[in-house]
């Protein structure tokens, strides 16, 4: 099937429908971040493109992760922000959460920038062709019969919500983050299994709602991946929250009960609650598509290839959350970019991990780039790497908006700052000037002399190059 049929909200997708099958210079599977930002940089380029998927245009990102759910967070502080209004003078109740109304506000922006994208790639040198494709040679992905050729194939068939063993997802009482973002209600209880990323995400948004909130993790920590220290406040400020959390203790079942669930965790301590969300991890959507006949190599499911993406067999490159490390969308963007300038031959300059910003949107939100203080220390030795906090008590529109936390840098002795570690109400929007600085590979006293306005939270950033820089201001020494 090659004709354009349009499962979305939208009405007409707008884009060129094409002759069936075909020869292209890119053919690329998954229309999702990766998939998509490979296909547009390559249509900048020149170059003719069939982007294949069975799903909507935009994928995991758009329409089941990234944007509904950080919809639902900003819903979630409105609501904390009138329940606790009074604290600002302001005189507000909070009567209730209409999900119905969540759910429309949540759903119109996700359809708003379905559309945006549908525009993107109405451009004609791409040719979208819709349903499940499958690598039959190392040049041809087959869509219904339909043999799809490319000078250059692209895999970015993405990933999915990964269970444990025996743990079974009914999407009723034990939820994937799927399930989770078109629930009709707010569940009175919830166990979150997980306490990574989507775990204190929508830990965080329950809470806001009013559910009662109980999250499990088998490591000693909520977001082990975050610097430690990171952890602590994240930890702290969810105390105050009354999220529950129990650390340490791997889960061991779950059994129904008449009105929900029951979570066994190592030791024998059981929790009940309503529903049960799922977030231990995702595994990359790599079964059945024909990759290993083709003598592609997969590492757990995972797609191996070199740094510059290339899988070693014949033109075929990887990109997103199938290649092995942080599955994030604005990774797969820069990796579909990096592929598709690397195809056009413009030899574009290898991605460093470390470089790429992380930020889970919880509150309080989490954002950092480059190494934490642990990992600063494993590769450079614990004499050479320094730190400094500073604490957002002294930064004014911290203050104004009652955050607590603080900007963590990470240096290496007479070097750059390597790690750039925040936490606090807002973080997120911080964490562009703390990748270029890193990026850039800034030196403290070259960021102490950039001016930062006062007063904003970015401040924070500023003071803790100045105290860095030996300068501090609104800092102790
Ligand atoms: P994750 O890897 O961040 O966290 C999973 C957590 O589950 C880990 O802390 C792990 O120790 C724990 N876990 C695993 N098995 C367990 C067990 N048996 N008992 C108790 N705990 C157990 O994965 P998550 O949160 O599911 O997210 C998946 C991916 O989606 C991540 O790679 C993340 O980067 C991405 N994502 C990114 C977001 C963002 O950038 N804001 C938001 C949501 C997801």
């Amino acid at each position: 099937m090659w004709e354009l049929q349009i499962t979305g909200k939208d009405g007409d997708l707008g884009v060129d429908v094409s002759q069936p099958g075909g020869t292209f210079d890119i053919v690329i599977l998954g229309a999702g971040s990766g998939g998509y930002a490979a296909a547009l940089r390559a249509a900048e380029l020149n170059l003719s493109v069939a982007l294949i998927d069975k799903a909507e245009l935009g994928g995991t990102c758009l329409h089941r992760g990234c944007i509904p759910t950080k919809a639902l967070l900003h819903a979630a502080e409105v609501a904390d922000q009138t329940r606790e209004s009074e604290q600002f003078g302001i005189k507000a109740d909070l009567v209730g959460i209409d999900m119905a109304g969540v759910n429309a506000y949540k759903d119109g922006v996700v359809a708003r920038l379905y559309k945006g994208l549908q525009g993107l790639l109405k451009n004609d040198k791409i040719t979208v062709v819709q349903g499940a494709g499958k690598l039959v040679a190392k040049d041809t992905v087959e869509v219904d019969g339909q043999r799809y050729t490319g000078r250059n194939v692209i895999l970015a068939t993405g990933s999915y919500s990964r269970s444990l063993p025996g743990l079974e997802v009914d999407g009723k009482r034990v939820l994937t983050s799927e399930h989770a973002l078109r629930l009709d209600r707010v569940p009175s209880s919830a166990i979150v299994l997980g306490g990574g990323v989507i775990g204190v995400e929508f830990a965080s948004v329950w809470k806001s709602f009013g559910a009662d909130v109980t999250i499990l993790e088998a490591l000693p920590r909520l977001v082990a991946a975050e610097d430690e220290e990171v952890s602590k406040v994240v930890e702290r400020a969810f105390r105050k929250r009354k999220i529950n959390f129990k650390v340490g203790k791997p889960f061991e079942k779950v059994e129904h009960t008449d009105n929900g669930v029951r979570a066994t965790i190592a030791g024998g301590e059981t929790i009940e609650a309503e529903v049960l969300l799922v977030a231990v991890g995702r595994g990359p959507t790599t079964q059945g598509l024909g990759y290993e006949e083709q003598g592609v190599t997969l590492d757990r499911g995972f797609v191996i290839t070199n740094e510059r993406l290339h899988t070693g067999v014949g033109n075929i490159y990887a990109v997103g959350d199938i290649v092995p490390g942080l599955q994030l969308a604005h990774r797969g963007f820069q990796q579909g970019i990096f592929v598709a300038e690397e195809i056009a031959g413009l030899r574009p300059a290898v991605i460093d991990e470390a470089g790429i910003p992380r930020v889970t949107y919880s509150d309080p939100e989490v954002a950092s780039v480059g190494l934490t203080e642990a990992k600063a220390k494993e590769q450079y030795g614990a004499d050479k790497v320094s730190t400094y906090n500073y604490n957002l008590g002294g930064n004014g529109k911290s203050q104004i908006l009652k955050t607590a936390g603080f900007v963590k840098l990470v240096r290496v002795e007479d070097g750059p700052v390597v790690g750039v570690h925040m936490v606090g109400a807002r973080m997120g929007e911080l964490v562009g000037e703390a990748q270029l600085i890193y990026n850039w590979e800034a030196f403290p006293a070259e960021v102490a002399q950039l001016v930062h306005a006062h007063p904003t939270q970015n401040e924070a950033l500023g003071e803790a190059f100045l105290a860095l820089a030996g300068k501090p201001l609104h800092a102790h020494a």
